[in-house]
């Protein structure tokens, strides 16, 4: 295997409903990568995503992280890899009925052996982080789309993650939070070192941040490549998709 290589992702089959969503999904994504995903609506990303994060068990295929097939792995290994793993769902799923620190704080502790004060520091960092400094005391039912947003990735990034993997980032948000998210994005990168997969159907955010893109059509990968090489790319479903052409 490469050493490069941090997730790969082989022949990955899932039916939902009597449907093959999933038809042999193939991926590999590189340690420091922004790699995106994008796909029409309803073409299986999120699915793809419970997949690999250990929500969906696949039908067939591998995912493998650091060479390790997870899609077989013992409950023991899944404790370790979900320490290093944060996913930032498309409906934020934060917990209406607790507070923004306390929700951020979720992660940490269940997952870490923190104190009390370690706890708040994280929480006080990821949400300065994110340009939230100071809300933890705030319902998260009295936050904004983009609020909300922003909470899951710092509740995402608190637990000082080696992957993030965000579900429609940007969907639903004005243009301008859609920019402070993808800035927030290549911040967590740099400042934490983390990995990203991001799925989407936001072009513009893919174009801002992505190093690898991929195009989820069908139930499998049909192009993959930089960002200049799909902006150049002659595919038929491709360009269709990049030019937003009707069926
Ligand atoms: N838990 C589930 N049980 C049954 N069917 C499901 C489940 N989750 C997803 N599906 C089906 O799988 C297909 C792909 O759904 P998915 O949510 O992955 O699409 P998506 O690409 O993420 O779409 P969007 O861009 O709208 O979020 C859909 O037909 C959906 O109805
Ligand atoms: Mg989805």
């Amino acid at each position: 295997m490469d050493p490069q290589v941090l997730i790969e992702v082989k022949g990955l089959e899932k039916s939902l409903q009597g449907r093959k969503v999933l038809k042999g999904v193939d991926l590999s994504i590189g340690e420091g990568e922004v790699f995106i995903v994008l796909g029409r609506s309803g073409v299986g990303k999120s699915v793809l995503l419970k997949n690999m994060v250990g929500l969906m068990r696949p039908d067939a295929g591998r995912v493998l992280y650091e060479g390790k097939d997870l899609v077989r792995a013992s409950a023991e290994e899944w404790k370790r890899v979900r320490r290093e793993f944060a996913v930032v769902f498309q409906h934020s799923a934060l917990f209406d009925s607790l507070s923004v620190g306390e929700n951020v704080a979720f992660g940490l502790r269940r997952m870490t052996s923190l104190s009390g004060e370690e706890i708040r520091q994280r929480v006080k960092e990821a949400l300065s982080l994110v340009g939230l400094e100071g809300i933890e005391e705030a319902r998260v039912s009295q936050l904004s789309g983009g609020m909300q947003k922003r909470v899951a990735i710092a509740r995402a990034i608190a637990l000082r993650p080696r992957v993030i993997f965000y579900d429609e980032p940007t969907t639903g948000l004005d243009p301008i939070m859609a920019a402070t998210i993808a800035m927030l994005i290549l911040k967590m990168k740099k400042e934490i070192g983390s990995t990203s997969f991001i799925i989407t159907h936001d072009l513009k955010l893919a174009f801002r941040v992505g190093t690898t893109l991929a195009m989820l059509h069908d139930g499998r990968i049909v192009f993959r490549g930089t960002p200049e090489e799909f902006q150049g790319c002659r595919d038929p479903v491709v360009r269709k998709f990049v030019e937003g052409i009707p069926d």
